[in-house]
């Protein structure tokens, strides 16, 4: 038998096996990471090498210093997450990966590395969409949580609003028409004079700030799911410009703040409504965005005004990792989707 019946053989019978335990890895864009995790919900190892220190230095990430970054540490990361896991690639029963969205370069250093592995171990190829995974990261958070409720999910690739109807069945309620919340969170810090990664420098800087300042912005798309960030966007970056061109003193820490509540309150105002509408009482949270500590107050509060179970990642587990691929890669097998062959490539972009 060849490699891919091989595969599609052990694949059919990891449906019925007791324990499975998955290797999985992620290279999507500044994090090479490599996780060992059990049925699913029990992460026996997540080794994050993050490139944050190289791509401060260009206030961004450079897709080729990134790629070429993952090539150089990954190997290095398998070592340390079989070391920490106490397995051996003989205990490995598939590869997982993430084969989109993301930069293409660093996409396929992980897809490339991912192949090697499953061939030569002779077990199945599982390619993860990361979005997808976002959303995983909760089920190695939360042991508890199952399907269905509905996602937040606030990356810097993707904002939207997702039904989850099954751990395979996502139905888009809605989505950003332009920027996403992660994009317009690193904008907003670059125009303040703030270092990559944006978000978190925001989030910390609005802690010393008040919501003081009125911005040239109207909320958008009011009655619909979708959002839109690109005018709150330009109209902080307006302010910013306007204020240096005129000499007049300003604080980044109020901008910070005002930008913040705005975005926040305008993410939990549609995911709240949606719960509502959809008669929805479990939100769980899922991407990057998650980490941020007033949104995360905020759907705090409302959730429990509103009788909302709410599920949001460990920190850990917001920004990019491999644990979460390999969380959701089991319930993709248990569902029969996901077995690549030799053949996988990866994809920029991928929908939800
Ligand atoms: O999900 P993620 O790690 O990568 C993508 O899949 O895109 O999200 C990265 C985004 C970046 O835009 C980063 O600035 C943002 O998440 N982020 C935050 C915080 N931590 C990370 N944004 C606001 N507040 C934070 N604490
Ligand atoms: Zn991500």
């Amino acid at each position: 038998m060849n490699y891919t019946e091989i595969s599609r053989e052990k694949f059919e019978k990891l449906k019925t096996q007791k324990d499975v335990l998955i290797l999985s890895v992620e290279s999507s864009c500044d994090e090479t990471s490599i996780a060992i995790v059990k049925n699913g919900r029990e992460v026996l190892a997540n080794i994050v090498s993050s490139q944050i220190e190289i791509h401060k230095l260009f206030g961004g990430v450079v897709p080729e210093i990134a790629s070429r970054n993952h090539i150089k540490n990954i190997t290095a990361v398998l070592d340390e997450a079989l070391q920490a896991s106490g397995k051996s690639l003989s205990d490995v029963d598939a590869v997982a990966v993430t084969f989109g969205a993301g930069l293409m370069g660093a996409l396929l250093v992980g897809v490339n590395f991912a192949k090697t592995l499953a061939y030569a171990l002779k077990v199945p190829l599982i390619a993860v969409s990361h979005v997808h995974g976002h959303i995983g990261a909760n089920y190695i958070s939360h042991l508890d949580l199952t399907p269905p409720f509905l996602c937040l999910m606030v990356s810097g690739g993707h904002t939207a609003i997702v039904d989850v109807q099954d751990y395979c069945k996502f139905d888009l309620i809605g989505s950003t028409v332009d920027d996403s919340v992660g994009e317009c969170f690193d904008k907003v810090a670059r125009v303040l004079g703030l270092s990559y990664p944006g978000g978190p420098n925001i989030d910390k800087l609005a802690k010393h700030g008040e919501n003081a300042v009125k911005f040239n912005y109207k909320t958008p798309l009011r009655d619909t799911y979708n959002f839109s960030f690109s005018g709150l966007k330009t109209a902080v970056v307006n302010f910013v410009h306007n204020k240096e061109q005129k000499n007049e003193e300003f604080s980044k820490e109020d901008v910070a703040c005002s930008f913040q509540e705005l975005v926040t309150d305008e993410l939990c105002d549609k995911t709240m409504k949606a719960c509502h509408e959809l008669k929805q009482t479990k939100l769980v949270v899922a991407g990057g965005v998650g980490a941020n500590s007033r949104l995360r107050e905020k759907l705090q509060e409302k959730c429990a005004e509103n009788g909302v179970s709410l599920f949001m990642p460990a920190l850990k587990y917001c920004t990019d990792n491999a644990a979460m691929i390999g969380a959701i890669a089991y319930y993709y097998i248990l569902a029969g989707i996901g077995l690549a062959d030799l053949t996988l490539t990866a994809k920029p972009t991928v929908s939800i």
